[in-house]
């Protein structure tokens, strides 16, 4: 699958706010990807935009010529040291384009990002039926881990989670700040 050609990968700024929450809001009132049950407010998203300035988490957006169509970031999965090498992903496209290769390149561009600053391990947590999503992080070279069942509930039904992970291999064994844009 190509990306349409007008798209561009960056790092967001705050005046993606706005467009990453009602992108995700629409996910948690419609979808199963996120088990979140009520919408974000946008001071919610701001206290987490707060905690995403720290280089080491960063958030990254999918734009076309009708404007912010996808994000992705990356967050630690532990605030206890010994975890500083991994980081779960997470991932939302616009309805409006899905199924064209933004969340390829998106997660492809995050993944880079990983391995920029330094990070050994990414983490997926998938509902387990999300099966476009599976495959999109099966494409970057993650594996299943595991599945823990039952472990969520929404719209009347229980739901499982699967785990995936890549291991990007030891780099220099230090974090750092990526230097690109
Ligand atoms: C899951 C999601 C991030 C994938 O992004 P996308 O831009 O729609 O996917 P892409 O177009 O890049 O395609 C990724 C892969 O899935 C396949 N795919 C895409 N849409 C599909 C569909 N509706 N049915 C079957 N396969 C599909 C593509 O063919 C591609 O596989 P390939 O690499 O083997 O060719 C996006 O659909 C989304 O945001 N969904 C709702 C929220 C969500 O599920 N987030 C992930 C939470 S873990």
């Amino acid at each position: 699958m190509t990306a349409p050609t007008a798209l561009k990968i960056r790092h967001a700024n705050e005046a993606d706010l706005e467009a990453v929450n009602r992108i995700y809001n629409r996910e948690i009132e419609h979808g199963t990807a996120t088990w979140d049950l009520e919408p974000w407010t946008i001071e919610r998203r701001r206290v987490w935009w707060a905690e995403h300035s720290d280089p080491l988490q960063p958030v990254i957006v999918a734009e076309d010529g009708a404007g912010v169509v996808g994000f992705a970031y990356l967050t630690l999965m532990s605030r206890k040291a010994g975890w500083r090498f991994t980081r779960e992903d997470t991932i939302y496209i616009d309805e409006r384009g899905r199924g064209q290769g933004v969340g390829a390149a998106l997660l492809g561009a995050l993944i880079e990002e990983a391995r920029a600053i330094g990070v050994r391990l990414v983490v997926a947590s998938i509902t387990s039926t999300n099966e476009v999503s599976i495959r999109l992080h099966r494409r970057f070279g993650f594996e299943m881990v595991g599945t823990l069942r039952n472990a969520g509930y929404k719209f009347g039904e229980w739901m499982d989670t699967t785990y995936m992970q890549v291991d990007l291999g030891v780099t220099r064994g230090e974090l750092r700040v990526a230097s690109s844009e």
